[in-house]
């Protein structure tokens, strides 16, 4: 695959970088330039906050020093992500447009209800706004026309980091309006809310209001809305911007599994997609490969999100952030570790928050490539100019894909209808990414490439898909896994899967819903455990897995009634004693099989490994991997490419198999069998 954008044929190493607060200092961007080399940087994302810099008042212009920033990054031959400055508004707009600021939803609001923010921090400006648009449309407008055709102009990043929502009355207007062209008729909306609940039954569009929590229908359109508006800003940022520079491609940074709104659906406005990924990793025993295999699947996450095209790594911090609660020293070797990761999974970059540390504002001791010291002597400084080298080493690798069987749903949508619903299902609510998390690990592990599926990605090309209480399911859903099952693939779902419809409306005739038929199974009742108690998930004697075993299991329960389905296993305790736990249904070529209680990880990793296994599902690497240690591999025309990790603060010895391949991180030096891979070490091999 190409690169995002073919000009620029290399991985970007830079990141935030902030010129117009230091114009004021003279020598500040010559020393910039002298340093850029020697870390490796080779881009740079500049204007990010800088409207006022760009505009200081309404319809002037000071284009002058970023003309000079892009000439010498031109000269350097480095790429700009020129950004555009919405994501913090000027006080003179603020002033003169009032309705540009926030309004707060009623019950958070500290200022008075339904009042509007005051002017000041960032992200938070009205994204319905018309004034606001129109601004930043003539704002984006200036800065592409001015560099169209600049040789340093690489990437557009549009605003920062979008988040949060306005209930200002433009909003609230726009929000019926949207659900007029959703539902038709309020009769439509009423039957889908289901409002004749507590007399909720709407007589009138101006009656409609995104603040009653007790209708889950209301409250998830009202999401969907907000990511609706959220696209469609971007889009107006997009089109001022590609009218003067088609080819260059938009992006905006997202983060990660947030969850305020649906990034499949922004993904959709976006040419190449990246996020800003501050995992924190430290050396606390047991705590970094989990979190090691939760960074993996946000990677995987970025990847699919367009598709399965090499994402880029917006932001990382070299060192620590000024954020955490405890914002600890990243050990020697880490930063690597964290920044080759996103590579591994599929990243076409390694880009910092910042470059130059500021000297004022609320960010100043935010970990940056250059400190406050100034020179190239710094620790991390030195560790940055690692992964500069390592990156040009990797060159080969750009473009490169990742091939993955294994497809896991995660569909906003569905998470947000689980949040909103009324219902004993606390524990569950909170956290969809670490439930997510239980099924992908194994397959971390083992080397086995994952994608992330929202609920309506076509599901053909997929050995194993899995569907972890996705608690909402779109139209159609069911038929298609019934087609993909039919097919010869092999699908899972788990407790509270397929519960309601896209309105929030319950499935009738028995959960779950529209996959009874293909999962062979009824689930009539769910039992929610107290947090220290436990049931018992016992496998029978013949069973298809062949897992021997007992597995611990708590939290939650589904009493189930096989129906076509076989019984694998069965709860070891209560009335349900004997029932299925987890059952298995052939269907056509392949099976579905259904886990009804959430049991520990050893389970998990039991019956996904005994799946992978079953389906000899493609890994990275041949041979087991030891704790701590994963394999990814991305292929592209140069052959294909296998990186392993060690997450761990001990050394890991890797069987690699006995044919010999190239290390790109070690000069590319010839390497075969049993390798040893040094705490928080990585490897990337090349064909011979
Ligand atoms: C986010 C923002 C940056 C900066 C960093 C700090 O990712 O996009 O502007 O605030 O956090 O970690
Ligand atoms: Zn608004």
């Amino acid at each position: 695959m190409k690169p995002f954008n073919p000009k620029f044929p290399f991985f970007l190493h830079g990141g935030d970088y902030n010129p117009d607060q230091w114009r004021h200092i003279p020598g500040i961007v010559d020393e910039d330039f002298r340093l850029f080399p020697l870390a490796g940087i080779n881009s740079a994302s500049v204007g990010i906050f800088s409207w006022t810099a760009i505009e200081p008042e309404e319809g002037r212009y000071e284009f002058g020093w970023l003309d000079d920033i892009m000439d010498r990054a031109a000269k350097q031959g480095m790429a700009i992500v020129l950004a555009t400055p919405s994501g913090a508004k000027p006080n003179w707009l603020a002033r003169k447009y009032p309705e540009i600021r926030r309004v707060a939803r009623r019950e958070d609001d500290t200022l008075g209800p339904g009042a509007r923010q005051l002017q000041g921090i960032r992200h938070n400006h009205c994204v319905t706004s018309p004034v606001y648009r129109e601004k930043v449309a003539e704002i984006d407008s200036k800065l592409a026309e001015r560099y169209a055709g600049h040789p340093a102009l690489a990437l557009w990043h549009i605003s920062n980091e979008f988040n949060g929502e306005c209930h200002c009355p433009l909003c609230k207007a726009a929000f019926r309006d949207w659900l007029r062209a959703r539902y038709g008729t309020l009769d439509a909306l009423n039957h889908a809310w289901w409002t004749g609940f507590w007399s909720h039954i709407y007589t009138d569009w101006e009656e409609i209001d995104a603040i009653d929590f007790s209708m889950d229908g209301l409250v998830v359109d009202w999401k969907r809305f907000m990511t609706e508006q959220h696209a469609t800003f971007i889009r107006n940022e997009a089109d001022a911007l590609r009218r003067f520079t088609p080819d260059v491609p938009v992006t905006t940074n997202l983060m990660g599994f947030f969850n305020g709104l649906d990034y499949w659906r922004i993904a959709k406005e976006l040419d190449v997609v990246c996020w800003d990924n501050y995992p924190m990793y430290h050396e606390r025993p047991g705590e970094t490969e989990p979190l090691a295999a939760r960074i993996g699947m946000t990677h995987d996450l970025n990847r699919s999100l367009k598709g399965g095209r090499p994402f880029l790594m917006m932001e990382s911090s070299p060192g620590p952030t000024n954020w955490y609660h405890h914002n600890r020293l990243l050990r020697p070797g880490m930063h690597r570790m964290k920044s080759l990761q996103a590579v591994a999974h599929g990243s076409d970059s390694v880009q910092y928050f910042q470059i130059r540390k500021g000297r004022g504002g609320s960010e100043k001791f935010h970990g940056a490539v250059i400190d406050h010291e100034g020179t190239e002597k710094p620790r991390m400084f030195r560790e940055v100019a690692q992964v500069g080298r390592d990156l040009q080493a990797l060159r080969p690798v750009l473009g490169g894909i990742t091939k993955a069987k294994v497809g896991i749903v995660y569909d906003w949508e569905s998470t947000w209808h689980m949040a909103a619903t009324q219902g004993p299902l606390k524990e569950l609510k909170g956290d969809p990414v670490g439930n997510a998390l239980r099924h992908y690990r194994p397959y971390w592990k083992r080397g086995i490439a994952v994608d992330i599926l929202n609920g309506d990605s076509p599901l053909d090309g997929y050995d194993v898909v899995i569907a972890p209480s996705v608690f909402m399911l779109r139209e159609g859903f069911g038929a298609r896994v019934e087609r993909f099952v039919e097919a010869g693939g092999t699908f899972v779902a788990t407790w509270l899967t397929g519960i309601v419809n896209e309105t929030g409306l319950c499935f009738r005739g028995g959960f779950p819903g529209p996959l009874r038929k293909v999962l062979g199974i009824w689930a009539e009742e769910t039992d929610y455990l107290y947090e220290d108690e436990r049931n018992s998930l016992e496998f029978r004697e013949e069973n298809p897995l062949g897992i021997l075993q007992s597995f611990e299991t708590g939290t939650v329960c589904d009493v189930v009634h096989a129906e076509t389905a076989e019984t694998v296993a069965v709860y070891g305790r209560d009335f349900y004693a004997g029932t299925p736990a987890l059952t298995v249904n052939r269907f056509g070529k392949g099976e579905a099989w259904y886990i009804a209680t959430r049991g520990d990880d050893a389970f998990f990793d039991a019956f996904h490994g005994a799946l992978a296994s079953r389906l000899q599902l493609p890994r990275a690497l041949e041979a087991d991997l030891p704790e701590g240690v994963t394999a990814n591999m991305r292929e592209n025309e140069n052959g294909r490419f296998v990186f392993v990790t060690n997450f761990s603060s001990e050394e890991r010895r890797v069987d690699i198999g006995p044919e010999p391949r190239r290390n790109l991180l070690d000069g590319g030096a010839e390497v075969s069998g049993s390798v040893v891979l040094p705490p928080f070490g990585v490897i990337a091999l090349a064909p011979a």
